[in-house]
């Protein structure tokens, strides 16, 4: 299994440097990518087709988003690889100045549809547009990224359920995952304007994630990515591979966990050590009317907001919660547009709130008192 012939990275795109700690791992950094500086610890909301629905480029910037998420496969769709390549990428495409990073595609394919097959040239899947049977290998996946131009982008990783039981088939995309890291880095033409990090996997195996870890690291990648979690398997094996993974990380280089993104899962990781995150969930929860708060979250479609004349969390500041009452929203999230908008401005708000309270918490030496607060307001009965 051993690879003896590995390709390596040569070149980062991107400066990282840890400027406070608290407490065994929790720390804050100073991310410096192509296009803006990012702090760490930092939430990226994803995008689809190169937009976050219902928000407009100026509002993230206003909001304070750093980095947002596009989706490779979408992208590929429409504009497509070769209007992408005609404009400049997607920063000019969308008119985003701020980092964008891309994931390689593959995990969106196995995760939405059941038909994607995964075999060692890359994930085949039938297309979702016209049912036409695609390829997704390491190369096209790097092609596709480089026309995008994201920040950062994904190396092509064989994903399996966190819950596999087939320990064979675990093992297998763990020698996988690596050998694909090396077709994308021998295929990835933009090393000086483009960061490519890998991804480590191994399901819920110490040994398998060791692998993976030490596989990855001798390959020099600009930053790493924590794969393959938030599947199911339950919150004390999802932490403890969080934990063993950031354990032997470089101590110099950003640590992505991929796909994470309630606000206990956030605290947690970032108590790991972890300085990356990025999931669905705030801007999906907004569309199904849920506004995320301080002690939870709200139900605005509920009958109980209809006269509640208070702001959704007027802890969390921007201008939904300086111009619109839990009525008003109420009211529109029940039926208008503008309602799952106007909570998706607010969810995205609260995560960039989140995010900030902690990164002063570390750097103010009090992440261990923080912690304990947000666990009281989130679950005040278990006291
Ligand atoms: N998004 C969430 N988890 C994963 C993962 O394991 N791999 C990739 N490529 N994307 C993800």
């Amino acid at each position: 299994k051993e690879i003896t012939d590995f390709q390596v990275n040569e070149i980062s795109a991107l400066q990282f440097e840890v400027i406070a700690t608290c407490g065994p791992k929790a720390r804050v950094g100073n991310l410096t990518l192509p296009h803006h500086k990012a702090d760490t610890p930092i939430f990226m909301p994803v995008g689809t087709q190169g937009t976050i629905k219902g928000l407009t480029s100026q509002q993230l910037e206003d909001i304070g988003c750093q980095i947002i998420l596009g989706n490779t496969y979408h992208l590929a769709q429409r504009p497509g690889p070769d209007l992408l390549d005609h404009v400049g990428g997607l920063h000019k495409f969308m008119n985003w100045n701020r980092n964008i990073l891309t994931d390689s595609g593959g995990f969106q394919m196995v995760s939405l549809l059941d038909l994607a097959d995964i075999n060692e040239e890359g994930v085949n899947f039938q297309s979702p547009h016209d049912g036409s049977q695609m390829l997704l290998t390491p190369e096209h996946s790097m092609k596709i990224q480089n026309s995008i131009g994201g920040d950062i982008m994904m190396a092509l990783d064989d994903v399996v359920s966190s819950t596999c039981p087939d320990r064979n088939r675990v093992e297998e995309a763990t020698w996988r995952t690596l050998r694909w890291m090396d077709r994308c880095i021998a295929s990835h033409k933009k090393q000086s304007t483009q960061n490519l990090f890998g991804i480590v996997q191994g399901g819920l195996d110490p040994h398998l994630r060791e692998i993976c870890l030490e596989g990855l690291i001798k390959r020099n990648c600009p930053g790493y990515a924590i794969g393959g979690l938030s599947g199911g398997e339950s919150k004390d094996q999802f932490w403890r591979t969080v934990s063993l993974c950031t354990d032997r990380l470089p101590y110099n280089k950003p640590r992505y966990c991929m796909g994470v993104g309630y606000p206990v899962d956030l605290i947690v990781c970032v108590a790991l050590g972890v300085d990356m995150f990025d999931c669905v969930f705030p801007c999906r929860t907004a569309r199904f009317g849920t506004a995320l708060v301080g002690d939870g979250s709200l139900k605005l479609r509920s009958p109980q907001f209809a006269t509640d004349f208070n702001p959704p969390d007027v802890n969390v500041g921007g201008l939904v919660n300086e111009q619109y009452t839990r009525a008003q929203l109420h009211t529109l999230a029940c039926k208008e547009q503008t309602g799952a908008q106007l909570i998706t401005y607010h969810n995205i708000c609260y995560m960039m709130k989140l995010m900030s309270d902690m990164r002063t918490a570390i750097v103010g030496n009090y992440f261990d008192k923080h912690v304990k607060n947000f666990f009281e307001q989130q679950y005040p009965d278990h006291k």
